[in-house]
């Protein structure tokens, strides 16, 4: 293998990931961020988000001199030294205007460094960014000596070294075989499967994956409304129909929706991509206002287990990350459903293991405690909005013992409900009969 110079642009989680994974496969990289306080915190070897294994392969990509940070892309590209061979862009493209992404971040940063690229180098795009992506930057760049190659990322939060170092898949798409196949070979050592392909077709393979992952779990949530209506239970339908190995067993779980960094904007970005080429994508359309009508189904069982109007009543939510495993709050369903409460007037008061204190401007409206037990003081209801496994291993005697009223609606069917009547709450699932 060679060990490429590479500088990524982006410190956040796909971009920190990418940089100590590469390094950790033998590269040499730099890894850039236009965040100064960010750079400084990962010199000093602080790794300012939840990943297993994260801080681990920054700390040995560093003592091993593979691995370095600095602010600005430009910085990345100029370093003295032997010429940086490719450039990986990490960079976040959020739900624009219209549902559109916004590439801004993409094109500031092409237009910063575009002119101070050696000839030969690799511009790489890991963000998601819409299908003609990689021909506008090149376009952008202006230079037949820059090839620019899509290489979309399809790791998780949570797991993202894991899922870095062990791929279902590699996609690389480029206009250029040359560039593709040096791209490719980045990962050799994975010996995970490789498609090579053209750049658009890359570009659309993470949206139509993002977007079919979505629909999954709406047509999983819609399923478990109608269990609950006839009187059948979505766990026991949904092992039914994962056993059948074309659907599979995973992204089977009913929930309070789907949210996070990625599904919400990508599924609008991609509706928005169609529309502009005059293509109806109903499927997902019908996906996004299913997760709107789940997030209602939780706000309906909430006011069911309190017995009326939440108007003044003090409702207790276990989880606001987006899921178990990350601190990730972005576009979190629990935070969507919490919106909902505070919207009838619920008072809110949460707990999640990853968040012990309240984050500004994102959980605002609910009070934030760092002890389980005193999410359930004096409460009506608790709702377990996300999946942390812990939330299993609750003291849910104390818990009911410091409650207004023993009442749990468990909106990710995560609990026991035989631990959790025994204990003396009662208990409500989603779709269980
Ligand atoms: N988070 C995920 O699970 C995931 C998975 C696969 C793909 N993606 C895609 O990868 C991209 C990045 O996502 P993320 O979650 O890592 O985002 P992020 O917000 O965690 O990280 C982006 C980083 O880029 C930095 N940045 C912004 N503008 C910059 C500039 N001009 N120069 C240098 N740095 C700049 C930010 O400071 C931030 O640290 C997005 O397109 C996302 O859709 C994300």
């Amino acid at each position: 293998m060679f060990a490429r110079r590479i500088a990524v642009v982006g410190a956040g989680y796909v971009g920190l990931t990418t940089a100590a994974c590469l390094a950790s496969l033998g590269h040499h990289v730099v890894c850039a961020d236009i965040d100064a306080d960010k750079i400084a915190r990962l010199r000093r070897g602080e790794v300012g988000i939840l990943e297993p294994g994260l801080p681990e392969l920054v700390t040995e990509g560093v003592a091993a001199g593979r691995l370095s940070f600095v602010v600005g892309a430009t910085a990345a590209v100029t370093r003295p030294g032997l010429p940086v061979e490719i450039l990986v862009l990490c960079l976040p493209t959020p739900m624009g205007e219209g549902g559109a992404a916004d590439l801004r971040a993409v094109r500031a940063v092409v237009d910063e460094v575009g002119a101070l690229l050696p000839a030969g180098c690799v511009v790489v795009n890991k963000s998601t960014v819409p299908v003609g992506t990689a021909a506008t930057t090149a376009g952008l760049l202006g230079r037949a000596d820059v090839a620019v190659v899509s290489n979309p990322e399809f790791l998780r939060e949570g797991s993202a070294v894991h899922d870095f170092l062990h791929p279902d898949r590699i996609v690389v798409g480029s206009a250029s075989q040359g560039a593709a196949e040096r791209v490719a070979a980045l990962y050799a050592r994975l010996g995970a499967p490789v498609l090579l392909t053209d750049a658009a077709s890359a570009e659309m393979v993470k949206y139509a994956a993002n977007c079919f992952l979505a629909m999954k779990l709406s047509y999983v949530n819609a399923l478990a409304g109608l269990c609950e209506r006839l009187g059948a239970d979505v766990l026991e339908v949904t092992e039914g129909m994962g056993h059948d190995r074309r659907i599979g067993q995973t992204f089977l779980s009913p929930g309070p929706g789907w949210g996070g960094s990625c599904f919400p904007k990508d599924t609008r970005a991609l509706l928005q991509i169609a529309e502009s080429v005059g293509v109806d994508m109903e499927l997902v359309a019908a996906s996004l206002r299913q997760n709107d009508t789940t997030r209602e189904l939780v706000v309906t069982k909430v006011r069911a287990a309190v017995g009326g109007p939440l108007a003044g009543r003090r409702i207790g939510l276990l989880g606001l990350t987006f899921k178990a495993g990350t601190d990730d709050l972005r576009d979190s369903p629990a935070l969507a459903v919490a919106a909902l409460l505070r919207a009838e007037g619920a008072e809110l008061v949460g707990y999640d293991p990853a968040h012990p204190a309240a984050v500004p401007g994102v959980t605002d409206g609910i009070e934030v405690v760092d002890d389980p037990i005193d999410v359930a003081k004096g409460v009506a209801a608790l709702v377990v909005l996300t999946d942390w496994p812990q939330f299993r291993a609750l003291d849910w005697a104390a818990l009911a013992g410091v409650a207004d009223a023993a009442a749990v609606v468990d909106a990710r069917n995560l609990l026991d409900p035989d631990v959790l009547r025994r204990a003396g709450f009662r208990w409500t699932g989603l779709g269980r009969g």
